[in-house]
């Protein structure tokens, strides 16, 4: 596990519209940034169930993302695990927009 706090750049923008969800390399680590409301949220990618990528196949509404393998839903907001089949909440990023870039953070400061 990686413990160095690093500012990774996931995206511009431009490039995530309001209601999307993208992947983006975390440094070997596949991180989801999600935007809602303009805002800007980053949680771990794979669904805790089994491996699912939420990033490419999860429908995000409002600020809940729904991995489109067995339904589990999570809250992007803070990864919490929502219903089952998922019991297990993904990691949850903080994000800044700076430049008209987006940057996650990661790692414990
Ligand atoms: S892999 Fe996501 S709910 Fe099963």
């Amino acid at each position: 596990m990686n413990h160095v706090p690093q500012r990774i750049p996931a995206c511009a923008v431009e490039d995530l519209d309001d209601g999307d969800t993208m992947t983006v390399d975390g440094n070997g680590e596949a991180i989801a940034v999600h935007r809602v409301d303009g805002e800007f949220y980053a949680t771990s990618d794979t669904c805790t169930h089994e491996r699912w990528s939420l990033g490419e196949e999860g429908d995000l509404d409002g600020f809940e993302i729904t991995c489109t393998l067995h339904n589990a839903r999570f809250d992007v907001r803070d990864g919490k695990a929502l219903c089952f089949p998922a019991v297990v909440n993904l990691r949850s990023y903080a994000t800044v927009v700076e430049d008209g870039k987006v940057y996650v953070l990661t790692g414990e400061a």
